[in-house]
């Protein structure tokens, strides 16, 4: 075989591995680590040598200074800069700004909020998804549908009294769990959004915010339980964890706990 045609025959056994993955059902190629989209097309640097006379960087490689930040280097920057922000925009502002999360190199939108920031009620889910991703703004695929409906059960509205974030403000590459270290970078920016809107109380959907801010595991057991969140400023807040709507949507009977854990919260938010 000369060099074309195992260049060929190469070929057709990449074409047939793809048609193989398609035919499984594999409709995204992910990796546990984000890709950096802004490099993509851009051509490598050539080698420099040592001696070589520095020149005008001419290619347009992305060198994301804080991907290369360790994590507790980057949980220092968030917490520093989330500290600095007096008001729900500057905070938008500050996460949209921020580049200490490896995750944001693979993310199309920082996800960070979306709703009345002088709401009585924050709603935190655990990170933005593929339809999040794509507009920018939490809860807007249909888990996030499901959510609005469990809201407009109790006269909530995320346009007039509730606002929506996440604890995590970059898609995770193919939805994976964000890791711990993600979450700790996020986690400052998380605080600071709690202290800055002041709710009445915050709702936790699903395991991984109740985890993250609470500490606590199990959200079968946990769920409908209120407990308080203690920010790094040493505040506490009233927060209630609750079924995913993911997990509703896949497990409709268990909607009949999340409709007491609503009334719950309904009633938390009518008292004094
Ligand atoms: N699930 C979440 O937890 N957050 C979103 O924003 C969307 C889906």
């Amino acid at each position: 075989m000369d060099s074309s045609e195992q260049q060929l025959a190469e070929e057709d056994a990449a074409i047939a591995l793809l048609r193989w993955y398609a035919d499984m059902g594999v409709d995204e190629a992910v990796a546990a680590a984000p890709a950096d989209l802004r490099s993509w097309g851009a051509k490598p640097s050539p080698p420099r040598s040592p001696a070589a006379a520095p020149t005008k960087a001419s290619t347009p490689v992305f060198k994301p200074s804080a991907v290369a930040l360790q994590a507790d280097e980057a949980v220092a920057a968030a917490q520093k800069i989330s500290a600095g922000c007096d008001s729900f925009e500057a905070l938008e502002a500050a996460v949209k700004a921020f580049e200490g999360c490896p995750l944001k190199a693979g993310a199309r939108n920082t996800v960070f909020a979306d709703g009345a920031p002088s709401a009585d009620l924050l709603v935190i889910g655990e990170a933005p998804g593929r339809d999040e991703d794509r507009i920018g703004k939490p809860f807007v695929g249909r888990a996030g549908q499901l959510l609005g409906r469990m809201l407009a059960a109790i006269g909530r509205d995320r346009a007039q009294n509730t606002l929506i974030s996440n604890v995590i403000y970059w898609r995770p590459p193919g939805n994976r769990t964000p890791s711990q270290t993600e979450t700790a970078i996020c986690r400052p920016f998380v605080d600071r959004l709690i202290e800055l809107t002041a709710p009445k109380a915050v709702l936790l959907a699903g395991g991984a915010p109740m985890q993250a801010l609470l500490g606590v595991t199990g959200i079968m057991r946990a769920r409908g339980v209120w407990r308080e969140i203690e920010t790094a400023s040493g505040a506490r807040y009233p927060a209630l964890p609750i079924f995913h709507p993911a997990f509703l949507l896949r497990q409709p009977a268990n909607k009949r706990l999340a409709w007491a854990d609503l009334l719950a919260l309904q009633k938390r938010l009518m008292e004094d």
